[in-house]
């Protein structure tokens, strides 16, 4: 399948080389087409990987994942609202403020909205699952290295594209799934991911996640 990655930081390498290793094809995205880290990532990752701007991306992508700084998703995927619709929006997102050595969700994704639910907003056509904003990127896809299984909680509105992404995640390694329900959810998981920012200044090592036990 033809995967789209916006964004060229730690957590769009981890999925975008992934996906690669399962055989896909992937476009890395970025604001410029010949982005330095996006041509890198080109070089060492085969004939199957290719990089553009934002739009070349969504183009490219049969499904899209969103790995750019959440505080500028929004102006990002504005202008990709036509070229999203009817296609799976994966974001991973965050909203994060960093000041005076806490973090704070921006305050127009915060109290009785996230930044998941204003991007559904935005690309009412598009169905968006919010998923593995909570970890740490060198997690994401090797969940197994750790001695028990940790959880992939994940959210959305539409169910077949939540199978869909389900399907993704054990791809990538995730024994343990939770659906958290609708895309609303993402007011928890944004939060689950302000929570990680600490523990991992504790313990220095992004080697770690969260379980759910029941
Ligand atoms: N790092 C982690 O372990 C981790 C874990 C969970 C969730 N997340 C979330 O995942 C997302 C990606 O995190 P990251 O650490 O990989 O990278 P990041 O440094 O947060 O974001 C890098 C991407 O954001 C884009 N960007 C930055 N400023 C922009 C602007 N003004 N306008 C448009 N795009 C802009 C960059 O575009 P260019 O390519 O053009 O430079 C780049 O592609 C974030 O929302 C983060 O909160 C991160």
């Amino acid at each position: 399948m033809n995967y789209g990655v916006l964004g060229t930081g730690s957590v769009a390498q981890t999925i975008a080389s992934k996906l690669i290793e399962l055989g896909h094809h992937v476009m890395m995205g970025s604001r410029t087409a010949q982005n330095e880290k996006a041509v890198k990532w080109v070089s060492e990752n085969g004939e199957r990987a290719e990089c553009g701007t934002f739009a070349d991306t969504v183009a490219f992508g049969e499904r899209v994942f969103n790995c750019v700084q959440g505080i500028h998703a929004i102006e990002v995927l504005q202008p990709l609202v036509e070229q999203l619709k009817d296609k799976i929006l994966i974001d991973q997102s965050n909203p994060y403020i960093y000041q005076d050595g806490h973090i704070s969700l921006k305050a127009e994704y915060a109290d009785t909205t996230s930044l998941g639910e204003e991007i559904q907003k935005m690309l009412p056509d598009t169905k968006v699952v919010k998923t593995l904003n909570y970890i740490g990127s060198v997690m994401m896809t090797n969940p197994n290295e750790l001695s028990e299984p940790v959880t992939g909680f994940y959210c959305g509105n539409d169910t077949i594209a939540k199978d869909a992404i389900r399907e993704i995640l054990h791809d990538f390694g995730w024994t343990d799934t939770f659906d958290m329900g609708d895309i609303s959810m993402s007011r928890y998981t944004e939060m689950l991911g302000a929570f990680w920012v600490p523990v991992f200044g504790q313990l220095n090592t992004m080697h770690w996640g969260f379980r759910l036990v029941r």
